[in-house]
């Protein structure tokens, strides 16, 4: 993937991160199909995590009020600002689309979380974070869209201390069905396990999460049924970036599984 094509992903997901907030309809839609009743008002988010998921990752980071994370493609913050919330450990969450940090920070503010919670632009492969600096890393269905997929899992492995915990939930390619396509067709992983071996992990708990493709498709198939509601509420630019992925993921089903990841750093 070219520069200019991450560029493109900032700039699509930028799009969508400033016509979330407007969207009762997305909202609706999001909760019922994706998040459930049960997940806590004011960390929302546009991925998959369930609050059964957020448990797990919490838990599985081992955490504790001394603690340091980072969340890897955080968007707009909920999920690592609810693993900060339960364990008092200190956030910081990167993510390409700054329309998206800001939203995290602000998002902070409102929780109260701010002062154990900072955002920054950065990428998978670059992060712009020190050496060993944390004792843990999380991220939520975005490293599929990582261009160079052994390259994000380098650079986790250079951030995380050693003895330090990566757990992620993200979804893995069914490469034949993706090939040729911009972002998804460009580095299609169909199992994460040997470049987090290669990067120097130990993966502890590699396990399909339930359920995961009748949520994806019956959320997806509500917002495609709510074009006209979601175009109105977001505008074009908000909605088609949104649309886009929608239209492409039932058609072509890129995705093979999805899946919940524990990795200790050797
Ligand atoms: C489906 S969203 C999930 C966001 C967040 N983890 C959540 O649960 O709400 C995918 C995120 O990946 C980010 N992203 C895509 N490509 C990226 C890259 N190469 N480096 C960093 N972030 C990226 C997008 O900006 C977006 O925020």
């Amino acid at each position: 993937m070219s520069s200019d094509d991450l560029q493109r992903v900032a700039a699509g997901y930028d799009a969508v991160y400033a016509a979330v907030p407007t969207s009762p309809t997305l909202a609706r839609v999001w909760r019922e199909h994706a998040l459930g009743a049960d997940f806590p008002e004011g960390f929302e988010h546009i991925s998959f995590a369930t609050l059964a998921e957020l448990r797990i990752i919490a838990s599985e980071l081992r955490l504790d009020t001394g603690s340091m994370f980072v969340d890897l493609a955080c968007g707009m913050g909920g999920p690592g600002l609810w693993v900060a919330r339960e364990t008092g450990a200190a956030l910081t969450g990167i993510d390409v689309s700054l329309v998206a940090v800001a939203g995290a920070r602000e998002r902070a503010a409102r929780l109260g979380l701010a002062n154990i919670a900072q955002f920054s632009g950065g990428t998978f492969a670059q992060t712009g974070l020190s050496d060993a600096a944390f004792d843990g890393a999380m991220s939520v269905d975005a490293l599929q869209y990582a261009p160079d997929k052994q390259a994000a899992m380098d650079e986790v492995a250079r951030i995380v201390r050693p003895g330090g915990r990566l757990v992620f939930a993200c979804f893995e390619f069914d490469a034949a069905r993706v090939a040729g396509l911009p972002v998804l067709g460009t580095d299609p992983v169909s199992d994460y396990r040997p470049l987090l071996e290669r990067a120097g992990f130990k993966v502890s708990s590699y396990s399909e999460t339930p359920g995961w493709r009748a949520r994806l498709t019956s959320a997806y198939q509500g917002i495609a049924d709510a074009k006209t509601s979601l175009t109105a509420e977001m505008g074009d630019a908000g909605c088609s970036s949104l649309l886009g992925e929608v239209a492409v993921t039932l058609q072509v089903q890129p995705y093979r599984s999805r899946v919940l990841v524990s990795a200790t750093r050797r």
